[in-house]
C-alpha cells in the first residue's frame, strides 16, 4: 500500500506520556505500557488505531476497566475508548528479540538488547501510535538479568535502580523532553564506558558516556575527542548548548546504518565509534568524527524539532548533514583543507545522488509517495537536501543563516513540523534576499526530481568592454515528472584572464528558464569561472576548451573548480574514447597539466591526491547512455597505466617527499600526505607490474607486513591488488591473519578483494567467483549487515565492472543473494536491489539480462514491502 503526502490528517488522539516497563529477556520480553491519552479536539476523532507489528498481544484495559478491541493487519482498533478528553490505556504485549533478524524494534546482537526505531521500529516494541508527530514524555523501567545484562539504559536521567529476586536488578529512566517514539532507545548488555565531564557556556556539567563491549575502550578516544568538540561547536557555531544532563553514546555490532539520534542515547554501529591507528584508516577517523557530529547535531535539528511526517524526513536529514559538513570544514582548520573536504562531499554526492536522480528510484528531497519509508532514507533526501540547505545559506549569508536558525527554533522548538516552515523561517529572517523574493521558486528544490542542467555561453564584445552571460537551464523528465518549472539556481562566478587575474566575481542567481547577466569594464576575453565551490547541485555545460579548462586548473582561486577543471579534462578524455576498442592515448597537454599539479608544493596534499585521482567508474557511467561498464573500466585501467609509467619520477618524488615521520595522528595534513603516498605507491606498483620490475610491489609487500598504521597497511595492499600483481594473494593472507579477529578490520579483507579489479577480457570466474569462494569463509556471516556490505554490496554496488558480467552471472548472484537477505533483513535486501536502479541504460546484452533478473525476482509471491517498492518501480523505468 502506497502512503501520499497529501493525505496527511493529524491524529485522532495525542498521547501525552508513556510509562514503560520491560521485563527482558531475548527469546520472550513482556512490555507493560500506560499511555496517557488525550483526544485531539481539533482532529477527526472516531476510533483509536495503534500500530503494532509481530507483537503478541495480552491484555488491554483503559482507565482500569475493560474494553473491546480488535487486533487486525499490524493493527490494535478501539473502536469505543472512553469518552473522557483524557484517558490512560495499558496494554501488556510480548515481543521476541532473539527472532528480530530484521534488526529494526529490540533486537539481540551479540550477548545484549539493542533498539532501532527510526522509522517504524517501535510499532515493532509496544502498540502505539507510531508516528513522528505525536510526541510524549517517556519514563521506562528496564528489568533483567544483572549477570547478563549489568548495563540497562534508555533514553534521558536515571532515576533510579536497584536489585531484585532472583539475580535480576532495575533501573528507572525519565526523558523530560515529549518526543515522537522513533526516537525511544533502550540497551541491555554487558558495556564498559569511558566518560567525560564536560562544562558548558552557561557553567552547567555534563556528563559524556561512550559505551563499548569490553576490550573497546581503548579504541573510544577519537570518538569521545569527536563528541566534545561536537558540543563545543554546535553552542559556538549555532548558539545551541546540551539540553540535558547526560548524554550517551552506544556501540553495537549488527545495525542497519550508520547511527541513529535516539534523545539522549545516540546509538552506533561500531565502524563509526571504534579506532585507533592499528585499526582505523585516516577516512574512518574522518567518518567518526562526522557521523558521531551529525547525529549529536539531530539533538536540535531532529529532535527537539522534528518532522510532522516522513515525507519531510529532509527537514532534519538535509540540515543535519548539512551542518555536519559544516563541522567538519571548521575542524579541518585552513582554507584548503576545507576544500578538500568540500572536494569530497560533492565527489560522493555526484557518484550517489546524480545517479539515483537517473534511476528509477529518482524522487524529489521531498517525496510524494512511498511505500516502505525506509526506502527513501537516501542520498536525494540527505545528500541533495543538504545542497539545498546549503544553497538557503549561499543566499542569504553566514550571518543571515544564523538568523534564520534562530528564528526557527523561536518559532518551532517542541514542534513537528514541515520543510516550509523551515524555508519560512530562513527567509523571513533575510527580508530582501533572493530566497525571500523568489522561495517559491527556490522551493522547487523540495518538490522537482532530477538533477537540472545549466548551460552557459559567454560573449565578450571588445568596443563596450562587455562580457554578456547567458544561463539556460534545462529541468529533464524523471519518472512521474514529466515536465518542470525552473528552479533558482545560484551561481557564484568570476572571470579570469588567461593569466589567472581576477577581473571581477559575482554571485548570479538565476529564476528563469534563461537569463542575461552582463560584466562591464572587461577589457579582454576572459575565462568564465562557473559554479564555484559547487554552489548548486547542477551539471554545468560552459563550453569551455581544454585551454580554458587549463586555465582554470592553473590559476583559479577557487580550490573546488581548480579540481574540477582536472577532472573534465580527464572526463573529456574517457568520453572520447569510450565509443572505440582501442586504449585511449593520453595527450602531452593532459599528462603535462597532471604532472604539474603532482610536483607542485604548495597545494594541499590531499588535493594533489584528489586531482590525481580519474573520475569514479560510477560518475562515468552517470555521464553517458549506454553504459558498457567493462568498457568504462577498460578505458580508465588504461589512463591510470599511461599516468603511471608517464609520471614514474614524479610518482617516485611524491612517495618520498610524503612519508610521515611524526607518530600517527589523524590530522587534514597528516592524512594528505598518506592519501598522496598512498596513491603514488599504487602507480609505482602498477608501472612496475606492467615492467616486470619487481622492487615496488616488494616494497608494497613489506610495507602491508609493517606498517604501523592501518591506512598506510592497507594503501599497500591495494596498491598490490590494483595492480594485480602476483604478490596480492600473499600479501591478502598477511593481512587476515594480522586482524586477528577485529570484525572491522576482517571487514576491510573481504571489501578489498571483492572491489579487486577485473581482468581484462577474463572469460573465467573473475572477481564474482573469488567473491563466491568468500561466501563460504568461515569468518564470513549474510546476517552482519557490516559483514554482508563489506563482501555482497562492495561487488554488486563498488564493482561495475566485476558486476554486469555478459555472462549475467553477477545478477543471478545478485537475485540469490537479495532472495536470502529479504527473509531475514529486508532493509537491507532493498538496498542491495538498488544496484539494479539503472538496469535501463546498460548497454546490451547486459540490459536484457538485468531486466531478466529484476522480473525473476519481482516474480515472487512474497518478497517484503521494502524490496517489492524497489523491484517495482525499476520495472517501470523500461
Ligand atoms: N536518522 C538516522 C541518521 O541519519 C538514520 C536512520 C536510518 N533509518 C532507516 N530506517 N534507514 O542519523
Ligand atoms: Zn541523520
Amino acid at each position: 500500500t502506497v502512503v501520499r503526502r497529501e493525505d496527511y490528517a493529524p491524529p485522532a488522539y495525542w498521547i501525552r506520556e508513556v510509562e514503560l516497563t520491560f521485563d527482558l529477556d531475548p527469546a520472550k520480553t513482556i512490555v507493560a505500557s500506560r499511555l496517557h491519552i488525550e483526544r485531539n479536539a481539533s482532529g477527526p476523532g472516531g476510533p483509536l488505531v495503534l500500530h503494532g507489528e509481530d507483537l503478541n498481544l495480552l491484555r488491554v484495559q483503559a482507565d482500569g476497566q475493560s474494553v473491546s478491541f480488535r487486533h487486525e493487519d499490524n493493527l490494535l482498533v478501539i473502536d469505543q475508548p472512553p469518552v473522557a478528553e483524557r484517558f490512560v490505556l495499558e496494554v501488556r504485549n510480548t515481543c521476541a528479540p532473539a527472532k528480530n533478524t530484521q534488526l529494526s524494534g529490540l533486537y539481540e546482537s551479540g550477548s545484549g538488547l539493542f533498539t532501532q526505531c527510526e522509522a517504524e521500529g517501535f510499532r515493532r516494541i509496544a502498540f502505539f501510535l507510531d508516528r513522528p508527530d505525536v510526541m510524549a514524555v517517556f519514563k521506562v523501567t528496564l528489568r533483567a538479568d544483572k549477570r547478563r545484562y549489568p548495563t540497562l539504559l534508555s533514553n534521558g536521567n536515571l532515576l533510579e535502580q536497584g536489585e531484585l529476586d532472583g539475580g535480576r536488578h532495575f533501573a528507572v529512566w525519565h526523558d523530560p523532553f515529549p518526543k515522537p517514539s522513533y526516537l525511544f532507545a533502550l540497551v541491555a548488555a554487558d558495556l564498559v564506558a569511558r566518560e567525560q565531564r564536560i562544562v558548558a557556556r552557561n557553567g552547567r556539567e555534563h556528563l559524556l558516556q561512550i559505551y563499548v563491549n569490553r576490550g573497546d575502550l581503548g579504541r573510544t578516544e577519537h570518538a569521545m575527542a569527536s563528541l566534545m568538540a561536537s558540543v563545543v561547536w554546535d553552542e559556538a557555531r549555532f548558539g545551541l548548548p546540551l539540553d540535558l544532563e547526560r548524554f550517551m553514546v552506544v556501540a553495537v555490532d549488527d545495525f542497519n546504518m550508520g547511527a541513529m539520534e535516539n534523545k539522549g542515547l545516540n546509538i552506533f554501529n561500531t565502524k563509526y565509534v571504534l579506532a585507533d591507528a592499528a585499526t582505523a584508516t585516516d577516512d574512518d577517523f574522518f567518518d567518526i568524527e562526522s557521523v558521531i557530529g551529525h547525529e549529536y547535531f539531530h539533538n536540535w535539528t531532529g529532535n527537539r524539532i522534528t518532522c510532522r511526517d516522513w515525507f519531510q524526513l529532509s527537514l532534519k536529514e538535509g540540515l543535519t548533514v548539512f551542518r555536519d559538513q559544516e563541522f567538519s570544514m571548521d575542524m579541518a582548520g585552513d582554507e584548503s583543507a576545507r576544500a578538500v573536504q568540500r572536494i569530497e562531499a560533492v565527489a560522493n554526492l555526484r557518484r550517489s545522488q546524480f545517479a539515483e536522480d537517473a534511476g528509477a528510484m529518482a524522487h524529489p528531497v521531498r517525496p510524494d509517495t512511498y511505500a516502505a519509508i525506509d526506502n527513501f532514507y537516501t542520498a536525494t533526501v540527505y545528500e541533495k537536501g543538504a545542497e539545498v540547505v546549503r544553497m538557503m545559506h549561499t543566499l542569504v549569508g553566514r550571518d543571515g543563516f544564523a538568523r534564520g536558525m534562530k528564528l526557527y527554533f523561536e518559532r518551532h522548538d517542541g514542534q513537528a513540523v514541515t520543510c516550509d516552515h523551515f524555508a519560512q523561517a530562513i527567509a523571513d529572517a533575510n527580508p530582501g534576499s533572493a530566497l525571500s523574493e523568489h522561495l517559491d521558486v527556490f522551493k522547487r528544490w523540495y518538490a522537482q526530481a532530477g538533477t537540472p542542467r545549466l548551460h552557459a555561453r559567454g560573449q565578450w564584445d571588445a568596443e563596450t568592454r562587455r562580457y554578456t552571460l547567458t544561463l539556460r537551464q534545462d529541468n529533464p523528465p524523471s519518472p512521474g515528472q514529466a515536465n518542470k518549472l525552473p528552479q533558482l539556481i545560484p551561481v557564484q562566478a568570476a572571470l579570469l584572464t588567461p593569466d589567472g587575474h581576477e577581473l571581477a566575481q559575482r554571485m548570479l542567481v538565476l529564476t528563469e528558464a534563461e537569463q542575461r547577466f552582463v560584466f562591464d569594464g572587461i577589457d579582454s576575453a576572459p575565462v568564465p569561472s562557473l559554479l564555484r565551490g559547487f554552489s548548486a547541485p547542477v551539471v554545468l555545460d560552459d563550453g569551455l576548451d581544454d585551454e580554458g579548462l587549463l586555465v582554470l586548473l592553473k590559476h583559479d582561486a577557487d580550490a573546488f573548480n581548480r579540481w574540477e577543471a582536472g577532472q573534465r579534462l580527464a572526463l573529456r578524455r574517457v568520453l572520447a574514447a569510450l565509443p572505440g576498442t582501442d586504449a585511449p592515448v593520453l595527450d602531452a597537454a593532459f599528462i603535462e597539466a597532471m604532472r604539474a599539479v603532482l610536483n607542485d608544493g604548495t597545494l594541499h596534499p590531499a588535493f594533489r591526491a584528489l586531482a590525481l585521482t580519474l573520475p569514479d567508474e560510477a560518475y562515468i557511467a552517470e555521464q553517458v547512455s549506454p553504459v558498457d561498464p567493462a568498457r568504462i573500466h577498460a578505458v580508465r585501467e588504461a589512463m591510470l597505466d599511461q599516468l603511471a609509467a608517464a609520471l614514474q619520477p614524479d610518482w617516485q618524488r611524491a612517495w618520498a617527499a610524503n612519508q610521515v615521520r611524526e607518530g600517527y595522528r589523524p590530522t587534514p595534513l597528516q592524512a594528505g600526505m598518506r592519501a598522496l603516498a598512498n596513491r603514488a605507491l599504487a602507480m609505482l606498483v602498477r608501472q612496475a607490474v606492467a615492467s616486470g620490475d619487481p622492487v615496488w610491489p616488494g616494497r608494497a609487500y613489506q610495507r602491508v607486513k609493517d606498517a604501523t598504521n592501518m591506512t598506510d597497511r592497507q594503501g599497500a595492499l591495494w596498491a598490490l591488488i590494483g595492480a594485480r600483481s602476483a604478490l596480492a594473494p600473499q600479501a591478502l593472507a598477511h593481512f587476515h591473519s594480522a586482524a586477528q579477529g577485529n570484525a572491522l578490520v576482517l571487514d576491510k579483507w573481504f571489501s578489498l578483494q571483492a572491489m579487486a579489479p577485473e581482468a581484462p577480457g577474463d572469460a573465467g570466474a573473475g572477481v564474482l567467483g573469488q567473491v563466491r569462494a568468500l561466501l563460504k569463509h568461515p569468518d564470513f556471516s549474510l546476517r552482519n549487515p557490516n559483514r554482508a556490505r563489506s563482501l555482497v554490496f562492495a561487488l554488486c554496488m563498488g564493482n561495475p565492472a566485476a558486476f554486469h558480467r555478459i555472462d549475467a552471472a553477477g545478477y543471478v548472484f545478485w537475485a540469490e543473494q537479495l532472495l536470502a537477505l529479504d527473509v531475514m533483513n529486508p532493509q537491507l535486501a532493498a538496498r542491495l536491489a538498488r544496484a539494479l536502479d539503472r538496469w535501463n541504460v546498460l548497454a546490451e546484452p547486459c540490459r536484457s539480462a538485468a531486466r531478466e533478473a529484476i522480473a525473476r525476482v519481482a516474480a515472487k509471491p512474497d518478497l517484503s514491502a521494502d524490496l517489492r517498492e524497489i523491484v517495482t518501480r525499476a520495472l517501470e523505468t523500461e
